[in-house]
């Protein structure tokens, strides 16, 4: 893994100006936006998987008739913390960097952010944590998706397309429903999802089939493997943000086929960079469980040996 400390130091907190805010789902948006030019220095190094801190207190709720039913009785709280998310892309253009958030609307804070229009401003701190590794010597880059998980997922699809040209990318990605694949799709193929666009192979499954095959992404995971035995293991990576039984099965398979993986880890986080402790991942040491690490701070992305996870 690279110089963690030195990428740590770097985060600030930046006044962001929205681009635009774009439905891309039933429940999932896309939301651009504009940091200041101070931040460019803080982004020098920024590895996917890394995320900011939005600050959502001054946000206006919308109109009531917009409140989805199940979120009725969340309207009334107040958002005291900061919510993390990670960066679905990064973009360094003419007018500064422009960073690029893929959420689901799941409570009062999501529910906020949905009323941001272009031109409307809020607080962001970061770059926090620490993100996905390239190793030198990579060849296959196996990128696993589940839900809410495919922000990451989708920038280091990119960061490999368009940094690693001797890296092959594959894409799976898997959600209970089509709906809740946090995918934009293109106007003449509505079953082609951007990352088709990035030219990745790429396999999809949903618990109801309502999208690619029925059942679980790791299930088409097994599969894909199955059928590349010759593959060279060695050179090869699994990169995996979703749920976490999803990322305990992804690594048991890794472990399986002796391929090196790295998982990223979600817990609730109220500071997002190592002072409130609240964020504790348990990990192991020399295969028994061992020490807590913060998923703020040592994570979000861990090596999945590492990780002994929730049941
Ligand atoms: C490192 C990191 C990156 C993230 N990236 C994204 C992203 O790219 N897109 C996205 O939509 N969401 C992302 N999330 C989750 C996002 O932070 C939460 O959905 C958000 O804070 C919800 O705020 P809320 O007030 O709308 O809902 P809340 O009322 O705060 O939460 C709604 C429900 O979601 C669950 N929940 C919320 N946060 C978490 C969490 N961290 N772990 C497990 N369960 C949780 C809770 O059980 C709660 O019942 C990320 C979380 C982490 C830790
Ligand atoms: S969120 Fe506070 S220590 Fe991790």
């Amino acid at each position: 893994m690279k110089a963690r400390s030195s990428l740590v130091a770097r985060r600030g907190d930046f006044r962001a100006v929205v681009l635009y805010n774009r439905r891309i789902g039933a429940r999932n948006y896309r939301i651009a936006l504009r940091l200041p030019a101070e931040a460019v220095a803080a982004f020098v190094g920024f590895q996917p998987g890394q995320f900011l801190e939005v600050n959502l207190s001054q946000t206006a709720l919308p109109p009531t008739e917009a409140v989805p039913a199940d979120l009725a009785d969340k309207t009334d709280r107040q958002i005291l913390l900061r919510r993390p998310f990670s960066l679905s892309d990064l973009a360094n253009e003419s007018g500064g960097l422009v960073a690029e958030l893929t959420y689901c609307v799941v409570g009062p804070a999501t529910l906020r952010m949905t009323t941001l229009r272009e031109g409307d401003s809020l607080q962001v701190l970061g770059p926090l944590g620490h993100g996905f590794d390239v190793p030198d010597g990579l060849r296959w880059a196996i990128l696993v998706a589940g839900g809410m998980g495919a922000p990451p997922i989708q920038h280091l699809a990119s960061i490999l397309t368009r940094d690693h040209p001797s890296i092959k990318p594959i894409g799976f990605a898997g959600a209970k429903t089509a709906d809740a694949l946090p995918f934009e799709t293109s106007p003449s193929d509505p079953r082609s999802p951007c990352l088709s666009a990035l030219g990745l192979e790429w396999h999809v499954a949903t618990d109801d089939g309502s999208w690619g095959r029925r059942g679980f992404v790791t299930q088409c995971l097994q599969t894909w493997l199955a059928s590349h035995p010759h593959q060279d293991r060695g050179a090869t990576g699994i990169y995996a943000c979703g749920p976490e039984p999803m990322l305990a099965k992804v690594a048991q398979i890794a472990q399986a086929h002796g391929i090196a993986c790295q998982v990223s880890m979600e817990r609730r986080m109220a500071c997002g960079f190592g002072v409130c402790q609240g964020c504790a991942v348990q990990c192991r040491s020399d295969d028994a469980a061992g020490p807590y690490r913060l998923c703020c701070q040592d994570g979000p992305v861990f090596n999945a040996k590492e990780v002994v996870f929730e049941a």
